[in-house]
């Protein structure tokens, strides 16, 4: 593969292997994965539970360490930066969408959405337009003021989204963000995340049950006994 392909390749995971010990015993959740995920694809996860998808996923967010392979990250070997590096890495090229939405109760959708660019030392000023925007293409433009315990389970998953753009990642990393809402919000999730995939340039990689969502975002690859396999 030449430099320019390899360089356009916002994920590219080689060969990974993640195994626990356990005293004496070797659990081997998945050995030897390869994945590549290149600018804008959006790629869907499935398989049944304890499959080792969200493991998959914290190898591919840099949250988790393989226990063998290599993952690249827009180019970058994460797993060669510092602590710190890394979670700066995380904060400018990745976000993250989880089945809880993980706002932090005391602050309005405002603050949750401005706090990606405030860790990333963007000032406030610049910040709030950014936030302000995405909330409004998320439908909650309405809602800038309301505190998480305010707002209904699919309007929270929506502030999570729009949280996760907000620092224009290259790859948004999503475990299961519609499993925690019924199939009528779920599918206003499904369709945002078609639009905004339809209309940026990020890349998405989804965990879902759901496989009407994963059939609406393109590939679909099956996790199963340890091997990810295209899904026919
Ligand atoms: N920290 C850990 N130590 C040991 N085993 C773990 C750990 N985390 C996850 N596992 C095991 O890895 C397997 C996959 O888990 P997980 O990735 O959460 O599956 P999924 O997200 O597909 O439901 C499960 O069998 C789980 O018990
Ligand atoms: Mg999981």
């Amino acid at each position: 593969m030449s430099d320019g392909q390899t360089t356009s390749l916002v994920i590219d995971c080689q060969k990974v292997t993640r195994t626990y010990s356990e005293g004496p015993e070797t659990l081997t959740i998945f050995s030897d994965i390869s994945l590549q995920v290149k600018a804008g694809e959006t790629v869907a996860i499935v398989g049944s539970s304890g499959a080792g998808k969200t493991t998959l996923l914290n190898l591919l967010g840099g949250l988790d360490r393989p226990s063998s392979g290599h993952i690249r990250i827009c180019g970058k070997d994460i797993h060669q930066l510092s602590e710190a590096g890394r979670a700066r890495f995380r904060n400018q090229h990745l976000g993250f969408v989880y089945q809880f939405h993980h706002l932090l109760p005391e602050f309005t959708a405002l603050e949750n959405v401005m706090l990606p660019c405030a860790l990333g030392g963007m000032p406030p000023r610049q910040a709030r337009p950014k936030a302000e925007q995405l909330l409004q293409r998320v439908g909650l433009g309405e809602r800038l003021r309301h505190k998480p315990g305010e707002l209904s389970g699919g309007e929270r998953q929506r502030v999570a989204i729009a949280r996760a753009l907000v620092n224009s990642p290259e790859c948004v990393l999503m475990d299961e963000p519609t499993g925690n809402l019924d199939e009528h919000t779920g599918e206003g999730i499904r369709a945002l995340i078609g639009d905004l995939r339809d209309n940026s340039g990020t890349s998405f990689i989804m965990v879902t049950h759901d496989m009407t969502m994963a059939r609406s975002l393109g590939r679909v690859l099956r996790l199963e006994q340890g091997r990810l396999v295209q899904e026919a």
